[in-house]
């Protein structure tokens, strides 16, 4: 089952998001009362400052998290705590972290939906130039927020105008530790910074379909995929291995190129995280940059040269 983080463009994903935050805070937490129309949005949701990381499994969204970058309209965790005698004195642009929520069941570590929601706001905040991430979350997800590096300011504390729980908290994102920045600082792809679209995929689980239509190209973050022509022999089909590959490796741009079925199936051989090029964003990096174009073009010349000397041995 994979998982697609991204930030919510669309009436329906955001939608789909706070009936989430709805589910998750009233339902599954009872940390809310219910709203009349089972939805939790608002006004920091409509604002230009605000992204909604989301978490999407088949078009729903089982999780997200809200960033808000500090402007004259105030940030969500200003609402429960003053957090100006806490900023270290490095402290440059910031941010505020809320709304973090994650259906029950997704919550398992195998996942690590929670880790990566974070990951994304943070190249987010990280493209803005945000230095520090401030939160005043609910007390009972302290472990979850310990672990992916929020440090507390003070002792949590009961806020009679919202009567709830409060424990702030703040982030520095240059303590982000994952693969994603090293990689494309390696591969010079600066502008790879400015995507904010993942896909996710276990040990094993098929990533492209052989014969499908396809609207994505795929970047290789962290894992290893295997590229396999299936067999069409009915007396024992013989699935043959045309490449497997890593970190910084491109694949899925031939229907894009093409506009024909997928090629080929693409599995997941170890865990999975990708990097989800859509066509129109693929696209465009192919007619902004002459130097990319070129390397595409030559990675796929280098795969047929390959093949054909496959073909002939
Ligand atoms: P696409 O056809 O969209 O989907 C399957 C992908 O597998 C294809 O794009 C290529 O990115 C990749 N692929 C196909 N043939 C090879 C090959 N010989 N070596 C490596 N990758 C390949």
């Amino acid at each position: 089952m994979p998982i697609r983080i991204k930030i919510a463009k669309t009436a329906a994903e955001l939608d789909s998001l706070f009936k989430t935050r709805h589910t998750v805070f009233v339902e599954e937490e009872g940390y809310m009362s219910p709203h009349s129309d089972g939805r939790i949005v608002d006004r920091f949701d409509t604002y230009p400052t605000t992204a909604n990381v989301v978490a999407l499994v088949d078009k729903e969204v089982v999780g997200g998290i809200r960033l808000t970058e500090a402007s004259e309209a105030g940030m969500p965790p200003d609402m429960f705590f003053d957090f100006s005698n806490y900023l270290p004195s490095n402290t440059g642009k910031r941010a505020g972290a809320s709304q973090f929520c994650l259906r029950q069941t997704f919550r398992t570590q195998a996942y690590r939906i929670a880790t990566n929601l974070m990951a994304i706001g943070a190249y987010w905040c990280i493209h803005r130039g945000i230095s520090h991430v401030m939160a005043s979350i609910n007390p009972k997800i302290a472990k979850l927020t310990h672990r992916l590096g929020f440090e507390d300011l003070t002792a949590p504390f009961h806020d009679p105008t919202h009567d709830v729980e409060v424990l702030p908290q703040l982030w520095e994102t240059a303590k982000l530790k994952d693969p994603f920045i090293p990689m494309i600082r390696r591969l010079g792809m600066h502008d790879y910074l400015e995507n904010f679209d993942r896909a996710f995929f276990l040990k094993g689980e098929r990533i492209i379909k052989f014969g499908d239509a396809g609207s994505t190209a795929y970047v290789v973050v962290a894992g290893e995929v295997s590229v396999d022509v299936p067999g069409n022999n009915a007396s024992g089909p013989e699935t043959v291995t045309l490449a497997r590959l890593g970190p910084g490796e491109l694949f899925g741009e031939l229907a894009l190129l093409t506009n024909r079925p997928r090629t080929t199936e693409v599995t997941a051989r170890t865990d999975t995280d990708l990097m989800v090029l859509e066509r129109r964003v693929f696209q465009q990096q192919l007619q902004n940059d002459p130097k990319r174009m070129h390397q595409v073009l030559e990675m796929i010349a280098n795969r047929l040269a390959n093949t054909v000397g496959f073909l002939n041995h």
